[in-house]
């Protein structure tokens, strides 16, 4: 008989659950909601990216439902050959105009949109300076790039001075940072790394994933929120998260979107989305710019539940927006704390390593603006009697 010669993943696996390192999918049996069902109980979820509610927003449903039933349920084709729809580009047209920016070009994801581009702008001879907590996307974009990969600390911007004057003046630079940075919460420095971009030449990149619908006006991202318009390069974002549907973006020059039509290999070599999902996200944009409210919501809401953990006396590290981590320390008592919760009515997925330092394990919260305050207090109340129960609080 042929031997599995897969029988090494096995192993690996194995190794994972010795660790506490292993995670099972929870399934989501009903809509991602606030209060909603995963794995046949009814809880509070505080683990999805859906900052607005807008996955369920009647707007976005209506306008997804009207494409499909004019354009049919796929584009059939990557955008360069049969694949851009008007849709698509009206899109495009209506992120661009959002963003203040001459041009943008959608991809799938924003995982997408962060490797296809980073990959596409640089070659092996150049080199990115990147902090040490970006996302994934960056990481895997650079590693595909071949481009010489040098990490400073966690918002360190004097480290990051150090590295840049350490290179060659001529050598081409990308400076990137997360905007909000996905497992903490915070901001990154971006007025500091601007003016270094600027007196070193360096490209300046943002991965805006966590701040779009969340930060600046009608959330515009943390480029408005800090008012650095003109002054970011390079502008990633997610249409998958406070905007309740799928899909990344690059926003910035004519030059910069052509090129990336051009060359980026997500656009190239991957199929369009259908035409839902631009619909979706057409409707997003007009829910932004129309009611704002909603954005007020969340940030009481996110004030409102970091006061509580808080007050409870949780490390919950320096978060500055509506993700907020609750650090346990090693895997195994952040599985603890999030397998209780959720055994009490609360969905807060812990986090582990690779994702968090070994020794940061944690459950990450997220609030959005669908919770009630009932919500938010029952979650807090069991946030305090598991706290104590493991020794947390
Ligand atoms: C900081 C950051 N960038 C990019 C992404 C990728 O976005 P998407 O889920 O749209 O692929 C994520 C999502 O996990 C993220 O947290």
């Amino acid at each position: 008989m042929r031997r599995d010669p897969l029988a090494y993943l096995g192993d690996d696996l194995d190794a994972l659950k010795e660790q506490n390192l292993y995670r099972r999918l929870r399934i989501l049996e009903d809509e991602q909601k606030a209060h909603t069902t995963f794995d046949h109980r009814s809880v509070v979820n505080l683990s999805s990216n859906n900052y607005l509610g807008l996955t369920t927003h009647p707007r976005l449903r209506a306008r997804a439902l009207e494409a499909t039933e004019r354009y049919g349920v796929g584009s059939g084709s990557v955008r360069t050959i049969a694949g851009t729809m008007e849709i698509h580009m009206e899109l495009e047209r209506r992120l661009a105009e959002f963003k203040k920016v001459e041009a943008v070009v959608v991809f799938q994801s924003g995982f997408a949109a962060n490797a296809g581009t980073v990959a596409a702008i640089l070659t092996k001879d150049d080199v990115v300076i990147s902090d040490e907590l970006n996302h994934a996307s960056i990481i895997d974009g650079c590693r595909l790039s071949r481009a010489t990969v040098k990490v400073f600390p966690h918002k360190d911007v004097e480290a990051a001075r150090r590295i840049i004057t350490g290179l060659p003046a001529d050598q081409r630079k990308l400076l990137i940072t997360d905007g909000v940075f996905s497992m903490d919460g915070d901001l990154g420095p971006l007025p500091a790394l601007c003016q270094l971009a600027e007196a070193t030449g360096c490209i300046m990149m943002v991965d805006d994933a966590h701040a779009s619908g969340v930060f600046g006006a009608n959330g515009r991202g943390t480029v408005d929120h800090f008012g650095m318009h003109g002054r970011v390069d390079v502008q990633v974002g997610t249409l998958s998260k406070a905007m309740g549907a799928l899909g990344g973006y690059v926003a910035g020059s004519r030059n910069l979107i052509e090129f990336l039509y051009h060359r980026a290999r997500p656009f190239l070599f991957s199929t369009s989305h259908p035409p839902a999902v631009a619909a979706a996200c057409i409707a997003a944009l007009d829910v932004l710019i129309e009611e704002p409210a909603i954005m007020e919501r969340l940030w009481d809401n996110t004030r409102f539940f970091k006061a509580g953990l808080e007050r409870l006396g949780f490390n919950t590290g320096l978060s500055e927006s509506p993700i907020t981590p609750v650090i346990a320390g090693d895997s195994a008592k952040a599985n603890k704390l999030s397998d209780r919760l959720f055994e009490e009515g609360v969905f807060a997925q812990a986090i582990g390593y690779p994702t968090v330092a070994r020794d940061k394990a944690r459950v990450r919260t997220i609030v959005t603006a669908t919770h009630t305050r009932e919500d938010l207090q029952f979650a807090l109340d069991k946030f305090s009697q598991v706290g104590r129960e493991l020794g947390l609080v």
